[in-house]
């Protein structure tokens, strides 16, 4: 397959990767709207079901962030503008912008969400109090990525058309 035929099938894996995503997180706010601290009680989070259904949601998701930022990428080398990009030069700095924030909600992904996350779930032991805690952060972790995802649509889509705008 030819370089530009990749760069056709990085867009494709991105705008998936991002409906798994993001979708994920929206899916969050409609089932959870408001901030819940883990039950202690909560025996589901003690079956083995339940964990294995949780491992499988969260390395969806988590590993869906990880195919939209290899697939935006490869884009971005593709089209030879990944200094001008990253460093908001001219016509590339809607596009910069975009992809600055996509790397922050990666980031917040991987090393905020996901350490409390495993605690919360109990893949990681931890005492109740601890699991508050981090179930706390993951709320929050998890409601920033939502409100950026709006600005980084935007800005992403808006990057194509910065030629003609700028
Ligand atoms: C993690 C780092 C990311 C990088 C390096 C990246 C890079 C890119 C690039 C190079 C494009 C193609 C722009 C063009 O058509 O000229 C693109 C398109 C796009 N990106 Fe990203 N992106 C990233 C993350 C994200 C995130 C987190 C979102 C949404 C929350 C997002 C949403 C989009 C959308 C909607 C498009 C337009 C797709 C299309 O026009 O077909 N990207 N991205």
């Amino acid at each position: 397959m030819t370089f530009a035929g990749l760069d056709v099938v990085a867009r494709w894996l991105h705008l998936l990767g991002l409906l798994v995503w993001i979708g994920h997180n929206y899916a969050n706010v409609v089932q959870r709207p408001r901030y819940q601290p883990v039950d202690p009680l909560d025996r589901e989070a003690a079956d083995e079901l339940f964990a294995q259904a949780a491992r499988r949601e969260h390395g969806t998701f988590r590993y869906a962030s990880l195919v939209v930022l290899a697939s935006g990428l490869y884009m971005l080398w593709f089209r030879g503008i990944v200094a001008e990009t990253l460093t908001l030069r001219g016509q590339f700095a809607v596009l910069g912008l975009g992809v600055w924030i996509g790397l922050l909600m990666t980031a917040n992904l991987w090393f905020v969400l996901w350490p409390h996350q495993k605690k919360v779930l109990g893949f990681v032991p931890a005492p109740h109090a601890e699991r508050v805690r981090c179930s706390r952060i993951t709320f929050l972790s998890s409601r920033t990525n939502t409100i950026l995802s709006f600005p980084a649509v935007f800005l992403m889509i808006a990057g194509a058309h910065a030629p003609m705008l700028f």
